[in-house]
């Protein structure tokens, strides 16, 4: 059946999966809703999004998107709260986002109005499938390709977005082990590790995998020149707390403008604590691993949320880092996920 919502044309399944989903057992982005919002760009331009069933797609095998990798995507999260509100988190930075990353690969920008309604649209005909449950949440994977045709390396004339999205737990299951990486790079000035583009996170996997052959569960990235600069981690951005500051790299052209990252820090600031933004190196963290000044490192990102690091590898020397009774990884987790499902005010006026 074909409705309206928010003007995006609606087509419902008539065969819900919810039934077979184990919300007291969720894993992160292993199953998926009934539904996915489709939008087309052909002859020139983005046309309205439609929400479909959730299902595969065909693609011509010559779509520049195999061979070329032009796709890019986003992170978000819905929540509920105990009055039955749909909540998103700072979502417009994430369409920003989205558009900074689709000029960085000559992708065309997608208009707001068709992200913003479409997601909406989506949401409210999968409402039931946002979990309730505290540490959960529905996540949002937003992303663009090229589905064009031919083999010439230059941008396809096609694109899909689609918003599809999955019930989730935890992404990370406890606390994790780094390694702090010296061979492979993420990215480089002038590249896309800004962007939130497939291929960065491909090239990553084979030398995680190495990390996790050695019993490490991310890398940690350090700039693709000296290798002495803390940058981000596979999955999210790192910060360090060295005594009493909180330290985290700055953005370039090499760093994703983590939208948990930059929450993070106003918040920080906000509740009184020191926060700098300064380039760290890899040999100042180690010193203060040794003389005892390492307080806590932990990631941040949407799957990510605030994850705690136990410990970290570095040139075949493991370093422990202290159990603290209180962290300010907890405490920033409890704030932030506080604001996101609304059990506190948000003064920043991020909650939507
Ligand atoms: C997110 O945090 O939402 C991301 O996109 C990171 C991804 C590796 C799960």
């Amino acid at each position: 059946m074909n409705t309206l919502i928010n003007d995006i044309e609606v087509i419902k399944t008539d065969q819900t999966t919810i039934n077979n989903v184990d919300f007291d057992n969720l894993q992160f982005g292993h199953v998926f809703s009934d539904h996915m919002l489709e939008c087309d760009y052909k002859d020139g331009k983005w046309h309205a999004p439609k929400v479909v069933p959730y299902g595969p797609i065909t693609l011509d095998p010559s779509a520049k998107i195999f061979h070329y990798g032009q796709s890019i995507f986003e992170g978000m999260k819905a929540y509920k709260d105990e009055d039955g509100n749909i909540l998103l988190f700072r979502p417009l930075d994430n369409f920003k986002r989205l558009n900074i990353s689709a000029k960085r690969l000559a992708i065309p920008e997608l208009p707001e109005a068709y992200f913003m309604e479409g997601l909406k649209a989506l949401l409210k005909v999968d409402s039931d499938w946002i979990p309730k449950k505290e540490g959960c949440s529905l996540y949002i994977r937003p992303f663009i390709f090229a589905t064009g045709k031919g083999f010439h390396a230059s941008p396809a004339d096609e694109y899909k977005f689609l918003i599809s999205t999955a019930p989730s737990g935890a992404y990370f299951a406890g606390k994790l082990k780094v390694l702090i990486e010296e061979k492979y790079s993420r990215s480089a000035n002038g590249g896309v590790g800004f962007a939130k583009a497939g291929g960065n996170y491909a090239g990553q996997f084979y030398p995680t995998q190495l990390a996790i052959e050695k019993g490490y569960q991310q890398v940690i990235w350090t700039d693709d020149n000296t290798h002495e600069f803390i940058e981000e981690a596979g999955a999210m951005n790192i910060f360090i707390r060295i005594k009493d500051t909180l330290i985290t790299a700055p953005i370039s052209d090499r760093i994703l403008d983590g939208i948990t990252r930059k929450s993070i820090i106003e918040l920080a600031k906000a509740e009184g604590l020191n926060v700098e933004v300064k380039k760290i190196t890899v040999s100042e963290v180690v010193a203060a691993a040794k003389d005892g000044s390492l307080k806590e490192m932990f990631g941040a990102g949407t799957a990510a949320v605030i994850s705690p690091i136990a410990g970290f590898g570095y040139k075949d020397e493991d370093f422990e880092l202290p159990e603290l009774e209180n962290t300010y990884a907890g405490f920033l987790k409890k704030r932030i996920t506080d604001i996101q499902t609304n059990k506190c005010e948000d003064p920043f006026g991020w909650r939507y």
